[in-house]
């Protein structure tokens, strides 16, 4: 279900800063993320898209700002409090993050037996229905090593929203993924998403990924969210490294019906 707290924010996250040994990598971000929103966050590598999310999830703590999570400020929250909240995000890691000691499908039931009230078998249908979705319907069995590296991230964003989870968090899904199986991920994300009603963020270096992901994307360079919009408002800028960005890869957008955009919208 999705929260409705004073502010109807899933995110709010104000003058985040962040830096490790000395070296700012956040400097004042600011993200809200309203109920239903789909949002990509784009940036280079190495730029603080996982330190954002780390953040998001209480992993790391701000130097300084704020971060709260369904109205709640997640610093302020005792770890029974966080967890219940946490309860309600799934989070899909940049390198898959399975327990290796756990088949596919123990790793994808582990999380919804902590995190859903749904029954037995209910979670195993589910396993088994979304593990086809991404192509993958004979993986239940097998263990982590026995798959390739876009296999498990394909698990890992199962994992992610097999908990119908009001926020899903997605840290490079489709990274390392050839292009046809990257297009069926992303269909599928936002095909499960639809049905749960989540509010996702994702997070890329890729701005095909960004725009194909969501239709508003939002830039972050130099420690910080410097503009978000369609791909078109943020050409519209004029901002030499924004479109420099932009266009160094080659991507366009086309390709997509109106249909397309006001379902990713
Ligand atoms: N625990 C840490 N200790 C020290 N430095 C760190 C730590 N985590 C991240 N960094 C540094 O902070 C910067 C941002 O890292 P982060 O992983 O957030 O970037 P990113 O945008 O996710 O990169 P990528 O696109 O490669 O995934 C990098 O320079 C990284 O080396
Ligand atoms: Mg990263």
């Amino acid at each position: 279900m999705q929260s409705t707290n004073e502010t109807g924010t899933i995110v709010d996250v104000v003058d985040f800063h962040k830096s490790y040994e000395g070296r700012s990598v956040l400097s004042g971000v600011n993200l809200t993320v309203h109920p239903g929103e789909h949002l990509s966050i784009l940036g280079p590598g190495g730029c603080g898209k996982s330190t954002l999310l780390k953040g998001l999830l209480g992993l790391i703590s701000p130097d300084s700002g704020h971060i709260s999570l369904f109205g709640e400020n997640i610093a302020l929250l005792g770890r029974e409090e966080r967890n219940a909240l946490l309860r309600r995000v799934g989070m899909a890691f940049q390198l898959g993050a399975l327990f290796d000691f756990m088949t596919v499908r123990e790793n994808i039931l582990f999380a919804m037996e902590n995190m859903t009230n749904l029954t037995a078998y209910d979670m195993e249908e589910r396993v088994h229905r979304m593990l086809a979705s991404v192509n993958l319907p004979a993986a239940a069995r097998k263990l982590p090593s026995e798959l390739s590296g876009g296999m498990r991230r394909r698990v890992g964003i199962v994992r992610a929203l097999a908990t119908s989870p009001d926020l899903a968090l997605l840290d490079e899904p489709t990274a390392g993924l050839d292009p046809v199986t990257s297009a069926v991920v992303i269909d599928m994300i936002h095909k499960l998403a639809a049905e749960i009603g989540s509010s996702l963020l994702c997070v890329t270096s890729s701005v095909e990924v960004a725009f194909t992901f969501a239709s508003k994307v939002a830039i972050l360079h130099e420690g910080r969210l410097v503009a978000k919009g369609t791909w078109e408002e943020l050409h519209n800028l004029h901002d030499p490294w924004i479109t420099h960005f932009l266009d160094v890869r080659g991507y366009k957008p086309g390709g997509r019906t109106e249909q397309e955009e006001t379902k990713y919208a």
